[in-house]
């Protein structure tokens, strides 16, 4: 078990280059799972997720290599997933309870296989995080689910039928699973309150490149006319968003000056638009955005919500940023509702924070102080390292294999924009 060491007080100055999106790459990864042959796909962020993600595909037949770039900056890599004619249709407990994400080829799986057997990832730390929007799309395309020691089983023994599935609420991954059932199934499927996430953009690119017909991507209304085979291709996968915001709010806490490259600033449009409130020069680029910070950050509020409102996994970044901003500030979370656990440990470097609710109330401090502290999901640990950069003293951060699960690179990078950061073995893990 590792830690991170941060000592506070350096000014981040340079440009990083910002990898493929972790929630694209999975999606993408599982949507291969539509086509026999080989599939490629280029600009995946090295971290742990993705490894995992190549072991659930190679566990169902597939042969899956990953090739890392060796170019120094460059955090990204290439999957070729072979394909079988029938791939395997399970997806065990062992990987699924690793990651999440792994519920993605329940709709691949269906529509290829006919029946699917997935283990039921649960709750995490972020919440209860359920699977009934899910469930209920797939039942409307014709398959028959049931919840067995664990596992969900579905199958769909006449064959999916497109459908009109009408979301609850825009979730990301119910969207998923449904699109990538829809894509092979009898007839046309509309799916409304769709979520709108630029990741949702990505994945329905890739289908139609595969030969899918799809139209709305990036509306709340996506039509599917189902095909009866997708090919392979060979695809890019999009910018890190949550990645490049990371980036965005370390350059304005230190005071730094940042360009953040590879990215899309239109994916950002509303954080970019806080840090400008927080006081910050924000400048687009050709291919990413630079930020310059020349004084202490006023407190900007925020409130969570789906694309292309604020996102939740910016939320505990601008919360430490907010923890040391020039005044009083309220963030709002509605997506996850364990999210704010984090801010307990954000109160050991001395955060001044109430929560009620869903609702955090933050007082800007001068300064953090440094001590240890212990991420509890990817974005805490992203945040606890934020507000590290700017605390005196060391700051050690445990359970860092939440932040290995959704930056890579992380810590070369930062040590590339001039902070002192440095991984050490924990002597006390968690
Ligand atoms: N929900 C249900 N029932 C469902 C599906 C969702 O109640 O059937 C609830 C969830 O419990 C949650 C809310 O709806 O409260 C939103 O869930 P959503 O399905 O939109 O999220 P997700 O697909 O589980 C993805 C990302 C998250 C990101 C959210 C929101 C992946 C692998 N994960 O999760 O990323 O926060 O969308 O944008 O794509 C992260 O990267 O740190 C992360 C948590």
């Amino acid at each position: 078990m590792e830690r991170l060491r941060v000592v506070g007080g350096r000014r981040l100055v340079g440009r990083v280059r910002v990898p493929g999106a972790k929630n694209s790459a999975l999606k993408l990864m599982a949507a291969a799972l539509l086509a026999e042959g080989e599939t490629r796909i280029g600009n995946l962020p090295r971290i742990l997720d993705v490894e995992i993600m190549a072991e659930l595909l190679r566990r169902m037949g597939c042969g899956v290599e990953l090739d890392w770039s060796i170019e120094p900056g460059d955090h990204t890599g290439v999957a070729r997933i072979d394909v079988p004619a029938e791939p395997g249709h399970e997806a065990d407990y062992d990987l699924v309870r690793r990651m999440r994400a792994s519920i993605a080829v329940l709709g691949p799986l269906l529509a290829r296989c006919g029946r699917v057997k997935v283990a039921r990832p649960g709750g995490d730390a972020i919440g209860s995080r359920g699977l009934d929007m899910h469930i209920d799309g797939l039942t409307r395309l014709g398959a028959e689910i049931t919840n067995e020691h664990g596992f969900l089983l579905a199958s769909a023994p006449t064959g999916l039928r497109g459908s009109t599935v009408e979301l609850d609420f825009p979730s990301v991954g119910a969207t998923e699973n449904i699109l990538m059932a829809a894509v092979l199934a009898e007839g046309s499927t509309v799916i409304d309150n769709a979520a709108r996430e630029p990741e949702i953009v990505d994945l329905c690119q890739m289908l139609q490149a595969m030969g899918a017909k799809i139209g709305g991507a990036g509306s709340s209304t996506i039509e599917v006319q189902g095909v009866d085979r997708l090919s392979p291709v060979s695809y890019e996968t999009l910018s890190d968003r949550i990645v490049a915001g990371t980036f965005a709010v370390a350059a304005v806490m230190t005071q730094g000056d940042v360009t953040v490259g590879h990215a899309v600033a239109e994916h950002l449009r509303i954080a970019l638009d806080k840090l400008v409130a927080a006081g910050a020069g924000i400048t687009v680029e050709e291919n990413g955005f630079r930020v310059v910070m020349d004084r202490r950050p006023s407190a900007v509020d925020v409130v969570t919500l789906p694309y292309p409102g604020f996102a939740t996994d910016l939320q505990p970044q601008f919360a430490a940023l907010n923890s040391v901003a020039d005044g009083v500030s309220m963030i709002t979370e509605n997506i996850f509702e364990a999210r704010f656990v984090f801010l307990q440990e954000l109160a050991r470097l001395g955060a001044q924070v109430r929560t009620d609710g869903h609702h955090a109330v933050l007082r800007g401090v001068p300064r953090l102080s440094g001590a240890p502290v212990r991420s509890t999901d990817i974005r805490a640990g992203a945040g606890l390292l934020l507000a590290g950069l700017v605390a005196e003293g060391p700051t050690l951060v445990s359970e860092i294999h939440h932040i290995d699960r959704g930056y890579a690179g992380f810590v070369e990078q930062l040590t590339e924009l001039g902070a002192d950061v440095s991984r050490e073995p924990d002597p006390d893990p968690f």
